[in-house]
């Protein structure tokens, strides 16, 4: 932990629990790594930012040289906001409407379309535009089935059966194609999936001479398990950089850029998510701990059934010599669904401890909600010199009623 325990309870004592803390150290070392991947191409790595879309962090991500996708006009207008140019934010789209289509196009901002009639839409409101197209390179990933993001059983992506659908639609309106993506899914810790996925998606961008880009897209995986091993990057970076070198021997755009979309590699280890432990009881034979930490701010265990590692921490510096026990930590909201970690082994807690939740910082806050009227939880970014410093403010009960007609 980049915390110590005294800090915990510093951190609580000034700013409450639930509490999102990252480190400014870490989110800069993970930046690193990925723009390091691929030392000898022509890489440009896009920060995915539905990862964690707090304005500080995407500050400091730009100020690595990353760029950033976007999903939403939401995204890009956070994006903005954080300094980013239109030229550095690719709005990789999904079933928008024209309004969103033409916030982006009236920003200079480019955009991916996810099928055909997007792509009909995009032409008919912008003749002679540049847009980017998402294939489904048929090969997915992920750690869930609710993440795999190519491949038959999806959403996402024309499959390359349409290719020639495509090329006629980028001619009846003179659009140009300056660049396809693909993004297989979340999370993968063998990158051969990735290589792989690669070389079909490779056959597809063959078919298109002169773009400007190929994006890989993302997925770069975390170990969230303590037993697990990290994504062996040299590795990936060695298979990826041999698949690209034989592409661009064949290929006539030698200055081809290649974009990947990394969002939870970049974040997730840089956070953590503090708790408040405020009962423990046994039921019929188990142990609950609980605590302040509900789906309504960390919903991945309950959404994808996600492991996080937990630790407790106990109140001043309190001894850990009453033993483990198998124990099951929940949250404060009104679902029996409502686990944080299940019947994890774990040093016997009592009220007024801390719960920990590690590798919190990717589509943790962005997913968090006001389920059961709770508050969304404050974010504190632990800066290079160790000061902690409050970057985005606890929800109040007045904002759970902010956009209601109060006469
Ligand atoms: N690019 C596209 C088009 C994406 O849809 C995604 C993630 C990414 C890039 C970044 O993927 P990453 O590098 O973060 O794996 N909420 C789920 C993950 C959903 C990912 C959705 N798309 C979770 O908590 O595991």
């Amino acid at each position: 932990m980049f915390i110590t325990d005294d800090m915990c309870f510093r951190l609580k004592e000034k700013y409450g629990t639930p509490l999102y803390v990252y480190s400014e150290e870490i989110l800069r070392e993970k930046c690193r790594d990925m723009k390091n991947l691929l030392p000898n191409k022509n890489v440009k790595v896009n920060y995915s930012a539905k990862a964690n879309t707090n304005l500080e962090l995407l500050k400091i991500i730009r100020e690595e040289g990353l760029d950033v996708d976007a999903m939403s006009p939401g995204e890009i207008y956070i994006e903005l906001m954080a300094g980013f140019k239109p030229e550095q934010i690719f709005f990789i789209s999904n079933n928008v409407s024209a309004e969103e289509m033409k916030y982006a196009i009236d920003r200079n901002i480019l955009i991916s379309v996810d099928s055909l009639s997007q792509l009909e839409m995009f032409g008919q409101m912008n003749p002679g535009g540049k847009v980017a197209v998402r294939f489904n390179p048929g090969i997915g990933a992920g750690h869930h089935e609710k993440v795999i993001t190519a491949g038959k059983k999806t959403k996402f992506g024309i499959q390359k059966e349409f290719i020639f659908k495509v090329k006629e639609i980028l001619e009846k309106y003179d659009l140009i194609l300056a660049g396809i993506n693909q993004h297989i899914g979340s999370l993968f810790l063998d990158g051969q999936v990735y290589v792989d996925s690669l070389k079909s998606f490779l056959e597809i961008a063959g078919e298109f001479p002169s773009l400007s880009f190929i994006d890989m897209g993302g997925g770069f995986g975390v170990p969230y398990r303590k037993d697990e091993k990290s994504l062996d990057l040299k590795k990936l970076g060695n298979d990826l950089d041999k698949v690209l070198a034989d592409f661009l021997k064949e290929y006539p755009n030698k200055d081809v850029v290649f974009k990947m979309e990394p969002g939870r590699y970049i974040v997730a280890e840089c956070g953590i998510l503090l708790g408040t432990v405020h009962s423990v009881k046994k039921n019929y034979g188990n142990t609950y701990i609980g605590t302040d930490i509900g789906f309504n701010v960390l919903v991945r265990p309950v959404m994808y059934d996600s492991y996080h590692e937990v630790a407790i921490i106990k109140k001043n510096g309190g001894s850990i010599s009453e033993g483990e026990e198998i124990a099951t930590v929940v949250g404060n909201i009104c679902e029996t669904g409502d686990i944080l970690a299940k019947d994890r082994s774990l040093p016997k807690a009592r009220t007024g401890d801390m719960v920990v939740a590690f590798n919190a910082g990717a589509y943790g806050y962005v997913m968090s909600s006001n389920y059961n009227c709770r508050l969304r939880p404050a974010e504190v970014l632990i800066d290079k010199n160790g000061n902690d410093r409050l970057i985005r403010k606890r929800d109040t009960l007045e904002s759970l009623v902010q956009n209601f007609d109060i006469k």
